[in-house]
């Protein structure tokens, strides 16, 4: 099984903690979108899209990737952080995926550290997270696709 994550994390890197401890228990290529914007998918037999959620969906760069390098019939996943998880995040980008055909494996959302606008000046919300156990939830649902 063959793994490539595309992820954007500019916040505070909370995202990319996610992917992190994914990528230190299983062998995944991570892919940066905001550094690269072309890859060449068609060897991976599972591709996530990781993302902090910016007024309600994925970093412009993650779906950009996804519209410009998703092969058709592939299982895709998503992973992101939130100030408050909700459904409908991964709305606009299973949309394109749908375009292309996809598997939509599924979803995994969390908490991540928030320091938006009036939040800056009480030193942010959410403060510690992800933490241990919403990381260890964000490896255990990608095991849960590898079954
Ligand atoms: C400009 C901006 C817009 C945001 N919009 C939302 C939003 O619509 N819904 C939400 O739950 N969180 C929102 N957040 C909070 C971030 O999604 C959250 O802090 C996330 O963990 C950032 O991830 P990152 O550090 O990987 O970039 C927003 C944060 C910023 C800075």
């Amino acid at each position: 099984m063959k793994t490539a994550i595309i992820y954007a994390s500019k916040h505070h890197g909370n995202t990319y903690q996610l992917v992190k401890a994914i990528s230190e228990r299983h062998p995944i290529t991570e892919i940066h979108a905001e550094i690269q914007s072309q890859a060449d998918l068609s060897d991976y037999d599972l591709i996530g899209f990781a993302s902090g959620i910016d007024f309600g969906r994925f970093y412009p760069s993650v779906e950009a990737f996804l519209r410009n390098n998703l092969p058709a019939n592939k299982q895709v996943f998503f992973l992101y952080t939130c100030a408050k998880p909700r459904k409908g995040f991964t709305t606009a980008i299973e949309e394109e995926a749908k375009k292309r055909n996809a598997i939509l494996l599924g979803e995994y959302g969390c908490r991540g550290y928030n320091t938006y606008g009036p939040w800056k000046l009480v030193g942010g919300m959410n403060r510690n997270h992800p933490t241990k156990a919403e990381l260890d939830g964000a490896v255990r649902f990608y095991e849960s696709l590898l079954k």
